[in-house]
Order: C-alpha cells, then structure tokens, then sequence
C-alpha cells in the first residue's frame, strides 16, 4: 500500500471511519489497524480527487459520493481464497454429507447450498464440483447453490468462471479434466457446474436473508468472513443464518473460526478431520449446546491429541455406518466450565507452538493453535505463528493468507511481510514478492524484527533490510 502520507489519520477521523466501515460491513478495523485502514483510505482518496480524508470523509457521505462507499468497502474487504479451501471440509461434503442427503431427500429431490462471502466464487464451484461427483444422478435433482458477497466486482469475476492456470494449483487433474475448458491462458468452468449457481450481491449485516432464492437450506459455508467482524456482528450473522438453514442442516466455518461463547443454538459435529456446526433436527431440543471440542481446554496441551485420537475411535465407527459421526450428548457449556481447569494462557499456547516449529513438528503446531485459542484470543503472532507451520510444511495458501491477518493486526510485523514475500516468490508472483520484500524491507528499518523465530536470530535488522534489498534485485531481474 503505497499511499502518500499527505493523506493523516487523526484519531477522530479514524473512529469516524471505522464506525462507518463497520456500521456498513461488519469489517472492523481496531486502533492497531489504524494503519491498514489510513492507507486504504488514502488510496481511494486519491481515485476519486479527494485532498485529504476529511473531504474524502464528506464525499463518501454526500449524494454525489453515493457508490464510494460500496468501493471502499470492496477495497477494505480481504478476497483471499481457493478452490477446495480447508480440505477436510469437502472430504466430509464427499464422504458424508452429500450421501447422507442423497438418503434423506431421495423423494424430494432437492438441494439448496449458500455460500455468503464467497469472493471471487472458487467456494460455490467447489461445493458444486463435489456434488456433481457424489450425487447419483444429479441432472434428476433440483440443485441450488447461492453465491454472494459485498463486492461487486469479486462477483462478476465469480460469474464468469474463468480462472488463470496458477489459480488452480488445488484442483487435481480428474476435476480439471471434468469440469473445466481451457480458454485463453486459463480455464473455465464448463456449464455443468455453472448451471447450479447463482451469484448476486449480499451484504450480511445490512440485507435481508436471501430466503426467496434459497427457501430452506442444507448448508451455508460461511468461511472466513466473520473473523474480520466484531463478536456482536459475527453473533448477529451466525444466528440469522438458524433461519435459513434446514433442521439438520450444516453451517461450515473456516478453520480459526468458533462459535465458543457466541452462539449455543449450532450443535458442533467432527465429520472426518473436519469440525461442522449442526442445526438441531426436532426432537433433539432446539438449543441443545454440545461443547466445541476445539475448545476444550481441560488436559490440554498436550491433551489435545490424546482427545483428537479418541475422536478417530469414534470416527472410525461411525464411518463403518457411513453416516456423519453422531452428535454427542454433553454437559451444557455453564457447569463444564464449572468442572474444568482454566485453560492454559495464550502465551504459553504460543510458546508451546514455537517449540513444536522447531522441532519441525509442524502439524501439532497448527492443530494446537486452532484447538486451544479463540479466534478472539488471536493476536498477530498466533496468525504469524501459524503461517511459519503453515509456510515450512508447505501449505503455502494458508501460509499466505495466515501472514495477511498477522498484517491485518499488526500493520509493523516486520517478518510477516518477510515471510509473506517469500511465500509469493515461491508461488512465481514475483510483483507482488517484490511489493512484500519492498514492505518487509521498510519494516525491518522502523520495527526490528525481535526474537520471535530462531531461524532469524542470527540476522540483525541491517542483514535483514539488505537481504530485502538483494532479493528485489534478483526478482527484478526475472519479473
Ligand atoms: C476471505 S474472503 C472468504 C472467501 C471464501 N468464503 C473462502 O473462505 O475462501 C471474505 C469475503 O467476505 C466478504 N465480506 C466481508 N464482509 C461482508 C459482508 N458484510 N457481507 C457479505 N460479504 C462480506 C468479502 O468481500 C470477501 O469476499
């Protein structure tokens, strides 16, 4: 973000623009953020001839200004995503989910998905894919999958369904081979899976539900878009979603995301490797709470596997049956509280992590991140920690995207940008790489980079910056 610094954010200008970004959105942006959204800001002040925020302020709120703020806030939100994103996710669509309502809906026929904030579409694609591919003879099905967001132009990208080659590094070959052409030096996806998805504009905290398009549903993926709201808006969402979603039917969450100490009124399943929240059929009590296994500090660290393992136990029974693992009868949330241990700090969460990095253990340190912290107890180096195990066991989407929320937070996390830069290199996006290093190399100057990674001891923050600098020049030369 190279915006120009004539461009200041005092803090009430920052309170006014952060309450209206959120007040509009849902996005929130805290004062360590002030930054990121100085800098965003000062972008579009620029697009649209504003000579600083205050006037830029004005403009968003006069009638002639009426469509910035829609592209302020498409300019705010973060479009990260992939095809099959969270893996586990679409094996338990495959493995369970989808035969399971195959059973349960052979009379009616009829199958409704919503994918809300699907950015520029691979979600609903996916979904649509893994249907096609389970379902047994899906053209005698009436299938409906909805794909929305705030940004317009994310959207059109969505519809067209065309995607360049890098973009779908996470599709194998039979589903390329399958369901999509190649066109120009991309692919497209073929009518087959275009044809069950509808894409329109949705804003999740200001629209009403989409219920005339969707009547009830079997499941809404909502992943990865209410980690940027406040609780109070990221609880408004999820619970308006109980009324769209059919009795037993799913609501998928990206895989930092919980509903612990949000919401009881979603029973949450462990499907496979994957963790579902579950709309209670009737019969079951409507708000029965069964805990978020995630969360269940008690034992843990490193009682987390020992519980992991025993979930396997059960999973494997269940799936002999080959149905969804059933949901556990539990102790309501209050008196489990009660019973157990405090959890163990953040800090020592972290510290535990960084160990398990180290020792090159990288599997136990993202599973222990995502199983012992809450969303809200992530901080920018729970997202950097992450994106190091995410990074060195070659995940490199996660990674990416894990360094981006540490930058979300923390604006100055010098070896995030590092990190981020050297991630895009791998991945051949050489510009940005070089944006990143650019950034990383400004940052290491103002914010020495710490102790926060061993690897990185041995280099002073002088190293660090002339390290960037070489780097911009050998990716110069290539780009
Ligand atoms: C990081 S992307 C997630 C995409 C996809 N769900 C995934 O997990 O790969 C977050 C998306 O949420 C959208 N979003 C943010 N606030 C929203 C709102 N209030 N209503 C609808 N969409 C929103 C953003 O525009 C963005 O496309």
């Amino acid at each position: 973000m190279a915006a120009s610094r004539q461009f200041e954010l005092p803090a009430p200008d920052f309170e006014r623009f952060s309450r209206l970004v959120r007040q509009a959105s849902g996005i929130y942006f805290s004062k360590n953020k002030a930054e990121v959204l100085r800098s965003a800001l000062a972008q579009r002040a620029g697009i649209v001839g504003a000579s600083d925020l205050g006037k830029y302020y004005d403009f968003v709120n006069s009638i002639r200004g009426g469509g910035e703020l829609v592209r302020l806030l498409e300019h705010l939100s973060v479009q990260e995503t992939q095809f099959f994103r969270n893996r586990p996710h679409f094996e338990a669509l495959r493995k369970y989910i989808i035969p399971e309502l195959a059973r349960s809906k052979e009379d009616e026929r009829r199958l409704r998905f919503w994918c809300a904030g699907c950015s520029t579409g691979e979600e609903p694609y996916s979904v649509a894919m893994t249907v096609l591919d389970i379902l047994p003879d899906p053209g005698s099905w009436s299938i409906r999958i909805l794909g929305t967001d705030l940004n317009e132009v994310a959207l059109r990208r969505a519809a067209r369904g065309w995607y360049p080659e890098q973009k779908l590094a996470c599709v194998d070959r039979q589903h390329l081979r399958r369901y999509f052409e190649p066109e120009k030096d991309g692919y497209r996806l073929g009518d087959d899976v275009r044809r069950l998805i509808r894409f329109r504009r949705h804003n999740l905290v200001k629209d009403p539900l989409p219920v005339e398009s969707l009547g009830g549903c079997d499941a809404v993926f909502c992943r990865n878009v209410i980690i940027y709201f406040t609780h109070d808006t990221a609880k408004f969402v999820i619970e308006r979603f109980f009324d769209v979603i059919n009795p037993g039917g799913y609501l998928f969450l990206g895989h930092s995301e919980t509903l612990w100490k949000m919401s009881t009124m979603y029973s949450l399943v462990e499907i496979g490797d994957a963790f579902i929240y579950r709309k209670p059929s009737p019969g079951q009590g409507s708000r029965r709470f069964i805990p978020d296994r995630r969360l269940r500090r008690a034992g843990l660290p490193p009682g987390v596997e020992h519980d992991r393992r025993l979930a396997g136990r059960d999973r494997r029974r269940d799936s002999q049956a080959g149905r969804p693992e059933p949901e556990r009868q539990e102790q309501p949330q209050e008196r489990r509280q009660e019973d157990e241990p405090a959890p163990p700090s953040s800090q020592k969460v972290k510290e535990k992590a960084r160990q398990y990095i180290s020792r090159g253990e990288f599997g136990k340190a993202v599973s222990l991140i995502n199983q012992a912290l809450a969303p809200a107890a992530a901080d920018a180096e729970t997202y950097f920690l992450l994106g190091l195990a995410h990074e060195k066991a070659n995940e490199p989407e996660a990674a990416r995207e894990d360094f981006r929320r540490a930058l979300f937070l923390d604006a100055n996390l010098s070896l995030a940008y590092f990190h981020l830069a050297s991630v895009l290199e791998q991945a051949g996006e050489l510009k940005s790489a070089i944006r990143e290093y650019r950034n990383a190399g400004r940052s290491f100057e103002k914010n020495p980079p710490g102790a926060w990674e061993t690897e990185l001891e041995a280099f002073d923050a002088r190293s660090l910056v002339n390290l960037c600098r070489r780097k911009i020049e050998t990716l110069k030369q290539s780009a």
